[in-house]
């Protein structure tokens, strides 16, 4: 650990190595990596094809400046318009999830002219001034004001409550098909489609914040695909790059032909890019989605018999690899145990939530590593 750093909260492992779902330490000690580092690592880590395309696009180009057309930067927006959920297929590229949720912010309030945005409980969507005011919890945002104003919060799930929010002023409503930090709180069957409706009559954006959600780890490329649901805007981030900085925000038509002007230094840039090119080609190549699908339904039902066994969880939820358990107890002090003890790395999603985010290309056999782990450790 380095004495340099702070504010970010660093963990007493330090990682030297990563192959596939594992990590290795400075130690030598394994790790069963079942957070995928923050989801941004579906393919698992140092997968060979991002390697390569990293390796390969590094040797001949790094950077050239935006307004400059480069192969790897043109073959991703085609790839990702042409695996964008209906007509939300004109793509802006940046860095990370909070600056595609930024982006999104700004084109809606463009390109409807207003300024309200409507956001909802428990909501994550990054730590940047926009994303941050329609991030939910205080402590992300205490002593950082003012943020950007407007937004107003309305219960997760509930229809009629967010009918009754969005108005001819509202510019956009964002939400996640299911959040993430927030406890891993799938929306309720309909609940999109009436967001969809809801916007729709209102004339504002609906903004779906795929960041965590996205790229496969529900079961669908996108999550919105399980309720027939096209966004105006879609944000992804994460792991679609596999481990390297990259954002998408996906546009219908209406939005991209009225953006404003937006653009950073680093949108696009070519390795990044070249490693996302990889990554999406794998996730559909080796149908990872379908993967994430079974696996995900495995690793539930293990986590249900676990429940019934132990007493110790409240509820099992989530759909395909995007799994959250709710324990009875403080969920950090469980997360630590797994961890020290058992070497398998999970996430936080609250306080008592234990959040599973593991690489799309897991086995049945390392879950089972899991339950069994999560049993000794509750
Ligand atoms: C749903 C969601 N939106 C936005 C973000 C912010 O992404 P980033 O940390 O890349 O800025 C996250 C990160 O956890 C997220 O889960």
């Amino acid at each position: 650990m380095s004495e340099a750093s702070f504010v970010f909260g660093e963990k007493p492992i330090t990682i030297e190595s990563g192959d596939g779902v594992g990590l290795t330490g400075s130690r030598g000690k394994e790790y069963l990596d079942v957070g995928a580092s923050y989801a941004c690592a579906p393919l698992g880590h140092a997968h060979p094809a991002v390697t390569e395309a990293i390796r390969e696009q590094a040797a001949r180009l790094t950077y050239v400046q935006g307004s400059y057309p480069v192969r790897a930067r043109t073959d991703l927006y085609d790839r990702l318009s042409a695996l964008a959920p209906g007509d939300a297929s004109k793509v802006w590229l940046c860095n990370s999830g909070t600056e595609a949720n930024e982006a999104a912010i700004k084109f809606a309030r463009h390109a409807t002219g207003r300024s309200k945005v409507v956001s909802t409980m428990q909501a994550f969507h990054g730590r940047t001034m926009g994303s941050l005011a329609c991030t939910w919890k205080d402590e992300y945002k205490e002593g950082y004001g003012p943020l950007a104003g407007d937004v107003e919060f309305v219960p997760y799930g509930d229809a009629a409550e967010l009918a009754g929010a969005v108005d001819e002023e509202t510019a956009a409503v964002i939400l996640e098909p299911i959040q993430g930090e927030g406890g891993v709180n799938p929306a309720p069957e309909g609940y999109l489609a009436d967001a969809r409706e809801i916007t729709e009559a209102a004339g504002a954006a609906m903004i779906l914040d795929e960041i965590q959600t996205g790229i496969g780890r529900t079961g669908d490329l996108w999550a919105c695909e399980s309720e027939g649901v096209v966004p105006d805007v879609l944000t992804a981030a994460k792991g679609i790059a596999n481990g390297l900085p990259m954002g998408a925000t996906l546009v219908r038509e209406w939005i991209a032909e009225n953006p404003g002007n937006h653009g950073s230094t680093f949108s696009g840039g070519p390795v990044p890019c070249a490693a996302a090119n990889a990554t999406l080609e794998t996730v559909v190549e080796e149908d990872l989605p379908g993967h994430a699908r079974e696996v995900g339904a495995f690793f539930r039902a293990e986590l249900e018999a676990l429940a019934e066994e132990t007493n110790a969880i409240r509820d099992v939820r989530g759909r395909g690899l995007m799994v959250g358990v709710e324990v009875k107890r403080g969920a950090n002090a469980i997360l630590r145990d797994l961890a020290i003890e058992h070497g398998v790395l999970a996430l936080p999603a609250g306080r008592t939530v234990v959040r599973f985010l593991p690489p799309l290309t897991v086995e049945e056999a390392d879950c089972e590593r899991v339950v069994e782990a999560l049993g000794k450790a509750l």
